[in-house]
């Protein structure tokens, strides 16, 4: 196992030694965690699969899940991808630098191991200046997943990457908070009309004005395991917390009896519960005495955004029981925070307007913990 070095990386003065040994490292092979506007990524060159093969043993990701590659501007795509579309062109001229994903046909270049053998590779300009800089240092395309273990919640901080990563990388860039907090939008560019594989940082309403005739699948938002997974990585049980949690959508006075008595029976047991809030419920739900955090007032869906897996990481080490998140309206950004919550709550919804919403709640606790 390497030792990871943290260099800090301040966005007012880029420190270009951290980023010419990061670009080093990566041309030699080895891991580099670096920010992206997004979350942060694991990177390695995506030209060479041995140094691919090391992000899915650090990962413990599945080889069956493929890496998104990163290069720093649209005019690398085909030093990628092959035969690519006009319309992924013109997505891109307008989104990128940005969190869009295409999925394009893989170039003879690109390590067939980072996309799992597919013959298609997924594509993506960031436009954090640290991730920036790493890709224009190195000159490489480099293939990067979100840098957590596979299901965990996605690492908005380097703290974050540090917790499921020291020791299984080599080289981590700490550039401060991410902006975005929720991974890229996925479009698959391979099929005519494009069909969304992963909402994301681009809200749908954006890539529709570019792309009216965009597939959207009802099944790139719900999915459950014993389904065929229409893409990688379209499975539940991913960006899950270690704790269970379960959304609560109904009206705000029904879920705060859900939370009241939820909350009680888990105290009379010496447990807490935690809660995932609007800025407008969540001091209610506190007064309860539940462990709440609050993703911010309930229009503002980038600071939810930018809070959610910060809050399910902090949730969970807190120790709580169980985790009872409420809905956010599904439109713009509040698409892709709807669908990590359905994720993380592996596809649990309770109604708290259900008469026995609480015990369907208490019902999923794992009865040795209660
Ligand atoms: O914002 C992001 O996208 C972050 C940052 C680091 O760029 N990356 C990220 O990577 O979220 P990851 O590996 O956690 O998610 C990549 C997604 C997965 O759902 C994967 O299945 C899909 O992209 N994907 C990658 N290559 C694909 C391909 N060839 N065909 C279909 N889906 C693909
Ligand atoms: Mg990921």
């Amino acid at each position: 196992m390497p030792i990871t070095t943290v260099l800090h990386v301040d966005l007012l003065h880029l420190e270009l030694h951290a980023i010419a040994l990061a670009a080093a490292a990566l041309a030699a092979g080895k891991l580099v965690a670096f920010p992206t506007e997004t979350v942060y990524g694991l990177g390695a060159n995506a030209l060479d699969a041995a140094a691919v093969e090391r992000i899915f043993a650090a990962k413990r990701r599945p080889h069956s899940d493929p890496l998104i590659v990163h290069i720093a501007q649209i005019e690398q795509v085909e030093a990628v991808a092959s035969a690519v579309p006009p319309d992924a062109l013109r997505l891109g001229a307008a989104l990128w630098p940005g969190p869009l994903t295409l999925v394009l046909r893989r170039g003879p270049a690109t390590a067939p191991n980072v996309s799992g053998g597919l013959n298609t590779v997924a594509v993506r300009v960031p436009s954090h200046p640290v991730a920036q800089a790493l890709l224009r240092a190195s000159g490489l395309p480099v293939a990067a997943p979100s840098a957590n273990l596979f299901t965990r919640p996605s690492p908005t901080t380097a703290q974050h990457v540090l917790d499921d990563l020291d020791g299984r990388i080599d080289i981590l860039l700490d550039g401060g908070p991410t902006t975005i907090g929720l991974e890229s939008t996925v479009v698959d560019m391979t099929q005519d009309p494009s069909v969304l594989l992963r909402p994301g940082g681009v809200a749908v309403e954006t890539l529709r004005a570019l792309l009216p005739h965009l597939v959207v699948p009802p099944q790139a938002l719900v999915r459950t395991e014993d389904e065929a997974a229409p893409g990688p990585g379209m499975l539940l049980k991913h960006y899950s917390p270690d704790t269970r949690l379960l959304v609560l959508a109904g009206s705000s006075a029904a879920a705060l009896d859900v939370v009241a008595e939820v909350a009680g029976v888990l105290r009379s047991r010496g447990l807490r519960l935690g809660v995932l809030a609007s800025a407008e419920e969540a001091p209610a739900f506190a007064a309860l005495g539940a462990q709440v955090v609050s993703l911010g007032a309930s229009g503002d869906l980038e600071t939810a955004a930018r809070l959610l897996f910060t809050h399910l990481r902090y949730l969970e080490a807190r120790d709580v029981a169980l985790i009872l998140a409420r809905p956010l309206p599904a439109t713009g950004l509040g698409l892709a925070i709807s669908d990590r919550l359905y994720r993380a709550s592996e596809g649990q919804i309770i109604d708290a307007d259900d008469l026995d919403a609480a015990a369907q709640a208490m019902a999923i606790l794992n009865p040795a913990v209660i």
